[in-house]
């Protein structure tokens, strides 16, 4: 296994930044924000996350990503959201288009106070949990095997 890095934005509540934080421990791999993020080639293994924001990867990261130029080496993506099952292709896709391979991607809740949701408090509260960052854990374990 060789050098991995994990690029998140993380804006609303910090809860994609949680799991980006339990990858990387697994993965040996610092968590930079797109702003941070420097030296690309340096890496064989490359992290992508954002909360899901009206459907999507959160601006930043989807206008970085779009924005590198001819990469090479793995890549994966994940999410949280407030609602199950968000659109995680349309990333994959990104990424391949710039020559990454995608290895793999995961997605778990978060806490969400989009503002539907605001007026009763949120929902999904306290997630990510304890059980989505075994979760996320879990899969960092397996980006190593693969
Ligand atoms: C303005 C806004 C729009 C959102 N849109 C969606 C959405 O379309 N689908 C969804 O599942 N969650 C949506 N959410 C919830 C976020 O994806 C969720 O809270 C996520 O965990 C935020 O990640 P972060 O704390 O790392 O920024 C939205 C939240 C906000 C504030």
């Amino acid at each position: 296994m060789g050098k991995a890095l994990i690029i998140c934005t993380s804006v609303s509540h910090g809860n994609t930044r949680r799991v980006a934080e339990a990858m990387g421990e697994v993965l040996a791999a610092p968590v930079v924000s797109p702003d941070e993020a420097d030296g690309l080639d340096d890496y064989d293994l490359i992290g992508f996350g954002s909360g899901i924001f009206l459907q999507k990867f959160h601006p930043r990261l989807r206008e970085f990503v779009a924005s590198l130029p001819r990469q090479q080496g793995r890549a994966f993506v994940f999410a949280t959201s407030g609602l199950p099952s968000p659109r995680l292709s349309p990333m994959a896709r990104l990424l391949e288009g710039k020559g990454f391979e995608v290895a793999d991607t995961f997605s778990c809740r978060g806490f969400d106070t989009w503002a539907p949701f605001k007026l009763v408090g949120g929902i999904r509260k306290g997630r990510p949990d304890g059980t989505d960052l075994a979760a996320a854990r879990s899969f960092a374990g397996g980006l190593e095997r693969t």
